[in-house]
């Protein structure tokens, strides 16, 4: 039987992530909204439907306002929510969010309580914190989604500057998913060659500077919504090293028992990701200036679980 992969809002980020996935035939596909939604999610699993023969893919997709469809899921990934517009930040969305993750986890859990789970919607730590806290479920299956895309900005930047081949370039992006996140300058290298080689510390930190905000420049672009190809990008990413139990390291947002020398939050750090979702924790040494800017990323994640309303 083919894996089934739920994806619980059928907006932007969804539709993009159904269709890199469909792509990629790593399993069938449900793609669920809420009923006031209507058609949609139907009218965009049928779309995507046709273009399997003329892009050369077998993949099922169905879309429905039910959760019945979904039972039985190998992995859900959760991008209800609303996105920011331009002058919002991130955290700003922290209540509107909650009460959908709270509705999509009541009802999406129950059905497939076997299922990895990875959070999309924003803010990321905090809706991955309140995911993982309601789901019950263990912490290596609630996974949220945000280093696999700010590492991929960054390695765009450096490619874009320095004319080079993508793959080419490694980079890590540590710490919420926020304008404090961490990218990390000394495990950043091309070729294997220390970017620090290769690019002047002013541009260097102009790349660090753009990664942070790479987020806000889309949204400011596009005016309406904020990012969605490259986030489907990203989650897809993280379905096929799950689904094809790839070992693959990514940074990932999971709740932290001690490593890093952090508690109770979700926090984006490197993880092994295989078929039983967080394979293991990578911990690295830090510098006391990497402890002091992931410092200032704990503390803007801790302000948002602060401003968290009670259900
Ligand atoms: P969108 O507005 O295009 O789609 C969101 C969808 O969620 C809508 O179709 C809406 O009807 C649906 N929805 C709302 N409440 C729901 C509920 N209770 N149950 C099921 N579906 C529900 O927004 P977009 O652009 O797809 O963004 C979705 C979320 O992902 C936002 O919170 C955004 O900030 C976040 N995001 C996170 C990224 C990351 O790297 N972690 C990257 C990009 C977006
Ligand atoms: C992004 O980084 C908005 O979190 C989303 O594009």
């Amino acid at each position: 039987m083919r894996p089934k992969i739920t994806i619980v809002g059928a907006g932007n980020v969804g539709s993009t992530t159904a269709h890199w996935l469909a792509e990629r035939e790593l399993g069938d596909i449900v793609l669920i909204d809420i009923p006031q939604t209507e058609g949609m999610p139907k009218g965009k699993a049928l779309d995507l439907m046709q273009a399997g023969p003329i892009a050369g893919y077998n993949t099922r997709l169905i879309g429905a306002t039910d959760y019945e469809p979904t039972a039985n899921s190998d992995i859900v990934v959760i991008t209800a929510g609303v996105p920011r517009k331009p002058g919002m930040s991130r955290e700003d969305l922290v209540n509107i969010n909650a009460n959908i993750i709270r509705d999509v986890i009541r009802k999406v859990v129950p059905l497939s309580p076997s299922a990895i789970y990875i959070v999309v919607t924003n803010p990321l730590d905090t809706m991955t914190y309140l995911a993982y806290k309601l789901s019950g479920l263990p912490r290596e299956r609630v996974i949220g989604q945000a280093g696999a895309l700010d590492s991929a900005r960054m390695r765009a930047f450096i490619a874009m500057e320095l004319n080079v081949a993508i793959e080419n370039i490694q980079a890590l992006v540590l710490g919420g998913h926020g304008d404090e996140m961490v990218p990390m300058v000394r495990f950043t290298t091309v070729a294997g060659i220390p970017i620090s080689m290769l690019l002047p510390v002013e541009k260097i930190n102009a790349i660090v500077d753009r990664t942070r905000r790479g987020g806000e420049e889309i949204v400011r672009l596009l005016k309406t919504g904020s990012a969605y190809y490259a986030p489907g990008a990203a989650v897809a990413y993280m379905v096929e090293a799950i689904l094809k139990d790839r070992k693959l390291i990514v940074p990932c947002s999971v709740y932290l028992q001690g490593e890093y020398g952090l508690h109770d939050i979700c926090f984006g750090v490197p993880v092994k990701l295989g078929r039983r979702g967080v394979e293991e924790i990578i911990e690295l040494p830090l510098t006391d200036e990497e402890r002091a800017m992931l410092e200032r990323s704990v503390q803007l994640i801790r302000s948002t679980m602060a401003a968290l309303q009670p259900a």
